[in-house]
């Protein structure tokens, strides 16, 4: 039921606030339904003082207001590197790569996770787990500039791209870009696929994370599991 799925998402992110992050931390904050559980759980813990001086960098300008709204005080990427990102997940492999993006947010989101020291802790309900990344579409975040000629690239890489809307205008990213949802037969190869798509001009990031994730906290109704890369 979508009730118990928000407790699962909830639940994940409950465990990687209480079990990763610390008082006087600054933390990276992931965009998502996941992801904002994680926001308000460092709220509570501000407001209710089992956590002090946590700061947050926020990866997009809906968590940013969502982290005002909750306590959560904010630095800027330009002032201070992260210790460790929580973030959510489209996908989740067994090695810990991931798809992310499907949310809109995946240029600042993999930014904020590469400059974190620690990287990024995934979180998410186990209907996020797959065997092979590909099941559903990899975001790609485009420069609007000739974006068709920069679908026509990516599909020579074996997908089918579809640029992603909001009801019949492009949808445009935090940083005024373009998203090509791209429909690969499956991606075997996620570090191979990575460097290909990044040397398509005007394609700017591709929503896999590879080597960024530490570990990932997969709620699913019979508990919590923790997985460290
Ligand atoms: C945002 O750009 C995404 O990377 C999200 O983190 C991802 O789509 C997971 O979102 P949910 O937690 O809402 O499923």
């Amino acid at each position: 039921s979508p009730d118990g799925m928000e407790r699962l998402k909830r639940a994940a992110a409950r465990e990687a606030v209480d079990r990763y992050v610390e008082s006087g931390m600054v933390v990276g904050l992931g965009t998502g339904t996941t992801a904002s559980w994680a926001v308000r759980r460092i709220g509570e813990r501000l407001l209710e003082g089992s956590l002090s001086g946590v700061r947050g960098v926020p990866t997009s300008e809906y968590t940013a207001a969502l982290a005002r709204e909750c306590g959560v005080p904010l630095v800027s990427l330009s002032e201070r590197r992260p210790e460790l990102t929580i973030d959510g997940a489209d996908e989740i492999a067994p090695d810990l790569s991931v798809i992310k993006g499907r949310g809109g947010a995946l240029l600042r989101e993999k930014i904020v996770a590469a400059a974190s020291r620690r990287g990024v802790v995934i979180v998410a309900d186990g209907s996020k787990q797959v065997s092979l990344l590909g099941n559903g579409p990899l975001p790609v975040e485009v420069e609007p500039f000739g974006w068709e000629a920069t679908a026509e690239a990516l599909a020579a890489l074996g997908c089918e791209p579809e640029l992603r809307r909001v009801k019949t205008q492009p949808f445009v990213t935090d940083g005024g870009h373009y998203t090509l949802d791209c429909r690969f037969p499956g991606i075997p190869d996620p570090p191979g696929l990575a460097c290909k798509i990044k040397r398509v001009p005007g394609a700017l990031e591709c929503g896999l994370f590879v080597g960024l994730a530490r570990a990932a906290v997969i709620a699913r109704p019979e508990g919590v599991e923790v997985l460290e890369a």
